[in-house]
């Protein structure tokens, strides 16, 4: 059953947005039964429904945000990536649309690119869910491969949408994937798993500039070629 009804898919589509601000307003978990309920109908080749996830709140995802700062204050000894997260040696049109959006977030909080500490603090917000009181980790069995994480995109995506619906916001966070051993550790996973990602789940700040600012997407042409209409 959807949580409500208020929302097209197009409306719910236009109001998701990364939100990297929230507020401490703790969120019903029997709002989050409902929402993975429905993420259930998310579509995988196969019915496979490879994705599996571990659902955090207060002490145990406080204890995550310890784990990992411990080894975010290693600096880059510290790095224990699950995966490349963009293929190494990205070339354009994908460089300059990854290099946009940072530069579009950082020009929204009024950090120059000479203000690296400002920069890094901001980035550091990642790993603390930019105060989400609910995180979300996606993981799946290293067997899987690439069209099972596409299915795990499809279930994430869902499940975005579905929090939209129900009046909550959320941020997708591969970041997370940088600190993968770290992660796995603190949920007690076992070693079969890979981290995808990091979903951090709240309400928006709405007022937040960082929550605020356009983020632009390519035209529908540049990315689709239409044949034989
Ligand atoms: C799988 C995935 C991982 C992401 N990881 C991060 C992240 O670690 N930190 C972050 O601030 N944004 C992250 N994002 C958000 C993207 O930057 C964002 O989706 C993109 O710029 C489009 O903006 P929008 O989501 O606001 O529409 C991630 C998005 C996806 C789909």
């Amino acid at each position: 059953m959807p949580v409500t009804d208020q929302l097209s898919v197009t409306a719910a589509l236009h109001q998701r947005r990364s939100i990297r601000k929230f507020t401490d307003q703790p969120v019903d978990p029997a709002l989050l039964q409902d929402i993975f309920a429905a993420a259930q109908r998310a579509p995988s080749g196969g019915n496979l429904q490879p994705w599996q996830a571990t659902l955090l709140t207060g002490d145990p995802w406080q204890a995550v945000q310890d784990a990992v700062a411990a080894r975010l204050a290693m600096g880059r000894a510290g790095y224990e990536p699950e995966y490349d997260i963009y293929p190494k040696g990205l070339t354009d049109p994908w460089e300059a649309r990854r290099f946009g959006v940072g530069e579009g977030l950082y020009a929204a909080l009024g950090i120059p690119r000479e203000d690296k500490a400002g920069r890094l603090a901001q980035f550091v917000e990642n790993y603390r869910g930019f105060g989400a009181p609910v995180m979300l980790f996606l993981h799946c069995s290293r067997i899987m491969g690439p069209p099972q994480w596409a299915d795990m995109g499809m279930w994430l995506q869902s499940v975005m949408l579905l929090l939209v619906e129900a009046g909550l916001a959320s941020c997708p966070q591969e970041c997370w994937a940088m600190y993968g051993r770290t992660v796995r550790q603190a949920l007690a996973l076992d070693d079969d798993q890979i981290l995808f990602t990091g979903l951090a789940i709240g309400y928006a700040d709405a007022d937040a500039a960082v929550n605020q600012w356009p983020v632009p997407r390519v035209a529908p042409n540049d990315v689709i070629d239409w044949q034989g209409f």
